[in-house]
């Protein structure tokens, strides 16, 4: 039988979300409405190495719901990926009371919390919290909307001085392995074209694209190119690249960065994270334990770690055509 869940441990973890907040406000209230006690660490595992909590009631989270960041703070943890580490972590918890964990964060959150579960006997929740929307036990996580959101606003405003000055921005947007944020993005913001992790759609055919535009009349153009892209060349370099062999447009860069990571959550994501972290309180609950919790068509789900973890995240190819239609 399950063993009684008296005390349940909070963590955010990896680059921090819109939304986070209103995670760890549900995982507190609903921990309060439930009558089970919270405590929450502050850097993610690396609070649980080092004892660095507190505890959290109903009303310690008031007006956190529409903040940006974390108010338990986030860290990738190197100690944690050790054995010691784990262990020191494991040790604390006990010592502490902690009977269960809830933890939030993005694929190196969930795969640090498989191995912990996998070696001791402390049942962990995952809630998937990132706004790279690269998790497979879901369609969405936690920030990737209001990511969306804040580039969307952004290209816009680059638009204007594109227009203005008849040139050719690339847009750096974050995504290192997945093209979620500039696909989505870039067909929100009406891209010339998309450059993405998934898919090399190679050099010669964005220069194609870029003659084209210029022989229809475009008198400016958005290129929108994830972090990770695969052409090979660093958004610099691809700038460079259309600037020798293009001359006619004239090229500028613009890095959207950490801000991409700012900000008040939408209210998309405000509610995914109260549905998703009273789900998780009521899992652990029920005595489900080494699961991430997700939105799939509009249910929350469980889902075991390994699924969750799968690195098939379907990127929706229809919208590199939708794209390709659109930028005639
Ligand atoms: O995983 C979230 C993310 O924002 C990625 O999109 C980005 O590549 C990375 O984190 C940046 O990490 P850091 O804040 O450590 O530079």
């Amino acid at each position: 039988m399950a063993k009684q869940i008296k005390t349940i441990g909070v963590m955010t973890s990896g680059g921090d979300s819109p939304g986070m907040n209103a995670a760890i406000r549900a995982v507190a209230r609903a921990c309060s409405y439930y009558k089970v006690k919270c405590i929450g660490f502050y850097r993610g595992y690396q609070g649980m190495i080092e004892k660095d909590y507190c505890e959290m009631t109903a009303r310690s989270v008031r007006n956190i719901i529409s903040a940006g960041g974390t108010i338990l703070k986030s860290a990738r943890s190197d100690e944690f990926r050790t054995k010691e580490g784990r262990e020191k972590a494991a040790h604390n918890l006990k010592e502490i009371g902690v009977d269960a964990m809830i933890l939030i964060g993005g694929d190196g959150t969930f795969k640090g919390g498989k191995i912990f579960s996998e070696e001791y006997d402390i049942p962990v929740i995952g809630v998937p919290g990132t706004i790279d929307n690269d998790i497979a036990g879901t369609n969405f996580t936690i920030g990737y909307d209001t990511a969306l959101n804040t580039v969307v606003e952004a290209i816009d405003k680059i638009r204007d001085t594109a227009s203005s000055h008849d040139r050719l921005f690339f847009v750096e947007v974050m995504g290192r392995d997945a093209g979620f944020i500039a696909l989505n993005s870039g067909v929100g913001a009406g891209a010339e074209e998309i450059l993405i992790p998934e898919e090399d759609l190679g050099l010669d055919r964005l220069l194609e694209s870029l003659k084209r535009s210029k022989r229809s009349g475009k008198s400016s153009s958005i290129v929108v190119v994830s972090e990770g892209d695969k052409t090979g060349k660093n958004v610099y370099e691809l700038a460079d690249y259309v600037t020798a062999n293009l001359p006619d447009y004239d090229v500028r860069v613009t890095v959207l960065g950490h801000m991409q990571r700012g900000g008040s959550p939408s209210c998309f994501d405000r509610t995914l994270a109260s549905r998703l972290c009273v789900k998780a309180v009521e899992l652990l609950l029920d005595g489900e334990q080494n699961v991430m919790v997700g939105l799939v068509n509009n249910k929350i789900i469980a889902t075991n770690f390994e699924e969750g973890l799968k690195e098939d995240h379907s990127i929706n190819r229809e919208l590199l055509r939708i794209s390709d239609i659109l930028s005639v």
